[in-house]
């Protein structure tokens, strides 16, 4: 069963591999830092999210040294709306420290050290820009194993029974092919809404296909619904200007341009001074959902005349797309902007 995995799936890969813009075909292993770049990306985020902004940094900054060489405030700027903005500030910390040693180390064990990368995200650097044999497991690569093998124990204390499964069926030659074979057959044909078995390569040998549902797997522990806050974004405009402000670098979207708020992110639900005191009238709701909880921000909008106090910038209203506010910021403008 194990080598029979292995085959199958690079069988299937090599008629089946998505086109994406990080990947190259024909044999050759793929330049590290465009690996490196796409696989920081797509920790949590889907391929189709990605590819763009994949496309817009590798014009930008087409190798390391480029991006090294960035003001952290551009990466950031560029990063917005792709979340988890953590991620933008360790890519520039990485690409620094990657410029000073020269080129990306080769082992999993070094990659580890670099800042943002965790077991994930160096197995697979390792197995797809080095060719290193590592097991490489994200959560597609969980579901299909999970499934291969009918796993019954629920996650996430399954993970254990899944990776020693993910390095039993992973082969010495071509461990990066494997693995995107892995992460493509999740994403397209083992998904955790279907499960096209007709179409899997690994169907004569599925032991989740065989128990007649394998949709059921993997097994979820139940999940605690996820807590609500609440706050407040504050529109202050003048003269077709808005006032922006730079969100500290630790906390959350920290470093990123935004709205003032009432201080939600810090606190829980938000109950913190305007930055202005005078009239304010509402200018609507906008809900996001962070990983840890789910936010309604209320929109407040002044109207009165006064000019806000603290550090922050005029931002040309008709310009806003070019400000690289993260997502909720961005639909709290539109929602102002939106009434006209
Ligand atoms: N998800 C994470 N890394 C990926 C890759 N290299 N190809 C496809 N999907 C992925």
């Amino acid at each position: 069963m194990q080598d029979r995995a292995a085959s199958l799936l690079l069988d299937w890969y090599d008629g089946h591999a998505r086109s994406l813009p990080w990947r190259v075909t024909g044999g050759a292993l793929p330049d590290p830092y465009r690996v490196w770049l796409s696989e920081v990306m797509l920790q949590q985020t889907t391929t189709a999210a990605v590819a763009p902004y994949f496309t817009r940094f590798t014009r930008r900054w087409p190798d390391v040294q480029a991006l090294a060489a960035a003001a952290e405030e551009e990466v950031m700027a560029e990063w917005a709306g792709l979340g988890y903005y953590s991620r933008a500030r360790n890519l520039v910390k990485c690409a620094v420290q990657v410029a000073e040693m020269g080129r990306f180390p080769e082992s999993e064990d070094e990659l580890r050290q670099l800042p943002g990368l965790g077991a994930y995200t160096a197995a697979a650097i390792a197995a797809i820009a080095f060719g290193k044999r590592a097991v490489v497991v994200d959560a597609n690569v969980e579901r299909v194993v999970a499934r291969l093998f009918a796993i019954d124990e629920p996650l996430p204390a399954a993970r254990k029974a899944i990776r020693e499964k993910a390095d039993a069926i992973t082969p010495d030659d071509r461990a990066g092919d494997f693995a995107q074979a892995m992460m493509d057959l999740g994403a397209t044909i083992c998904t955790s809404r279907d499960a096209k078995c007709l179409l899997c390569p690994l169907q004569s040998i599925c032991e989740g296909r065989a128990s007649g549902d394998p949709l059921r797997l993997p097994v979820k522990a139940k999940k605690k619904p996820k807590p609500s806050r609440t706050g407040t974004a504050f529109w202050i405009e003048r003269e077709g200007q808005v006032w922006l402000v730079k969100r500290p670098g630790k906390g959350m979207l920290g470093g990123m341009r935004a709205l003032p708020d009432d201080g939600w992110s810090a606190r829980g639900n938000g109950h913190g001074e305007p930055p202005v005191a005078g009239m304010w009238e509402a200018g609507g709701v906008v809900r996001h959902s962070f990983t840890h909880f789910d936010l309604e921000l209320a929109v407040a909008i002044h109207a009165g005349k006064q000019g806000p106090s603290g550090e922050g910038e005029w931002w040309p209203v008709e310009k806003l797309d070019d400000a690289g506010l993260p997502t909720l910021f961005a639909k709290a403008a539109q929602r102002v902007l939106a009434r006209g």
